[in-house]
């Protein structure tokens, strides 16, 4: 099959990476890839991956068997439902499924219609009236501006004074531009976080090993957030007693919820849940695999990725079996220096080469290929990923790939997977 994957961050190299070792994987194309991709598929640039007509000419031409979509916005653009129009296979909702992610009050408003376990929340278009509802409901309470941010949209407000500002970063001062608009105030759930991928065809919806993300840039989860500096799975919290709750009590119900609203889902659902001590809730779902979950989750899946695929376009994963490895993977970014505010760009990357001959893998992100070298191009640079027996090999080997890559103002955390192994050594 040619197979086409659409994106270029490191969760998109993992894609292609896992893609490119199916038995019916032949030729792999990516838009607009990376260089780390450019080791697994020939990488196209030119086409817009915003611009849904210019992707489905571009799949036309390649003869393109099946596309996956990585990113968020393409999906909520309805890519997939454009390529499904001129009979192209592709992964990933269709646009009214992806508005789980792409409207924070859609995915609130489904959850509360289906008893679906999550914080309690308003949403408002009213700066007054949400600052009202603010000073009724007291802090900590989370802010969430409504449309696509980034993963940058969210304020937990420990204090009064924070949520009131928030109120106004959002709403008086258009930090977020439309997305702001309208915002979800919502009640703080304290507790453990752990995200759990899942395969779904619409009908049958079947989790990933569980993973965490480590959202905070510095080590004991401090400073501002991330599109995420390092995750690890599989997540001890997710027992398989915690599991079976989810799958009854979230991921069951919102896969029906989805086909009865008229917006059978397929593909990929994200659900990010917090395990309180009233069992888990739902922080946020999303439209997509995780960024950096993916990198840690998919080296430990041992089927075939194209099948697993397959089954979930054609509604077959009921009779799709799932595997996975029985062992750990760790990934730890290397950022540039001063992320997530702004940073410089175009410095040299030593020792990619070494990392993976010391049998770590390294999934680019933010990297540009230039007169034979790599060059820093981006916030989060590159993830390095280890898999072994165990959490506790696995970040050790992780960190030593990390110690051999070398650019200016490197920055990552220490602490990866530092949940896991404080449960570890209780
Ligand atoms: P989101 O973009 O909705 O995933 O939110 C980003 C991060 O904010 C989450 O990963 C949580 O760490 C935190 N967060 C969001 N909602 C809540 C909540 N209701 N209670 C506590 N923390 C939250
Ligand atoms: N790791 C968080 C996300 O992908 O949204």
């Amino acid at each position: 099959m040619n197979i086409l994957v659409v994106g270029s961050g490191a969760r998109e190299h993992t894609l292609a990476w896992k893609l490119s070792q199916s038995k019916h994987a032949d030729k792999l194309y990516a838009v607009p890839g990376n260089p780390g991709m450019a080791n697994v598929a020939e990488c196209i640039s030119g086409v817009s991956i915003e611009d849904n007509a210019a992707v489905v000419k571009l799949a036309q031409e390649k003869a393109i068997d099946l596309v996956v979509v990585g990113p968020e916005v393409p999906l909520t653009n309805g890519m997939v439902d454009a390529l499904k129009e001129v009979g192209i296979k592709a992964f990933g909702p269709e646009k009214l499924g992806a508005e789980i992610e792409g409207s924070k009050a859609f995915s609130k408003g489904l959850m509360k219609k289906y008893n679906i376990p999550t914080a309690k929340y308003e949403v408002f278009t009213e700066a007054e009236a949400a600052k009202e509802y603010i000073k009724a409901e007291g802090a900590p309470i989370v802010i969430k501006a409504d449309g696509l941010a980034a993963g940058k949209g969210v304020i937990v407000a420990m204090t009064m004074d924070e949520a009131l500002g928030a109120i106004d970063e959002i709403m008086g001062d258009g930090a977020f531009g439309s997305a702001g608009a309208r915002v979800v105030v919502e009640e703080f759930m304290a507790g453990e976080e752990v995200s759990v991928l899942c395969f779904t065809d619409g009908k049958t919806i079947i989790p990933m090993v569980p993973s965490q993300d480590h959202k905070r840039v510095n080590d004991n989860d401090e400073g501002p957030n991330t599109g995420g500096m390092g995750a690890y799975a599989p997540a001890p919290v997710g027992t398989p007693e915690l599991l079976a709750e989810v799958q009854k009590t979230i991921l069951d119900p919102t896969i029906k919820a989805m086909e009865q609203e008229g917006r059978l889902y397929k593909g990929c659902l994200y659900a990010g849940l917090m395990v309180t001590d009233k069992g888990a809730k739902v922080v946020e779902f999303n439209c997509r695999f995780g960024d950096p979950e993916t990198q840690v989750v998919l080296p430990l899946l041992e089927s075939d990725l194209v099948e697993v695929m397959l089954a979930c376009i054609d509604g077959k994963l009921a009779e799709t079996e799932v595997k996975w490895s029985t062992g750990a993977a760790v990934c730890i970014v290397m950022a540039a220096g001063g992320y997530p505010k702004s940073y410089r760009k175009g410095d040299e990357i030593t020792g990619i080469d070494e990392a993976e001959k010391a049998g770590n893998t390294v999934f680019h992100a933010g990297t540009k290929a230039q007169d034979g070298k790599i060059l820093t191009n981006g916030g989060r640079v590159l993830g390095v990923v280890a898999k072994a027996d165990g959490i506790k090999e696995a970040v050790d080997k992780a960190y030593a790939g990390v110690d051999m890559i070398k650019f200016a103002d490197a920055h990552f955390r220490h602490d990866i997977a530092h949940w896991a192994l404080e449960r570890l050594n209780k």
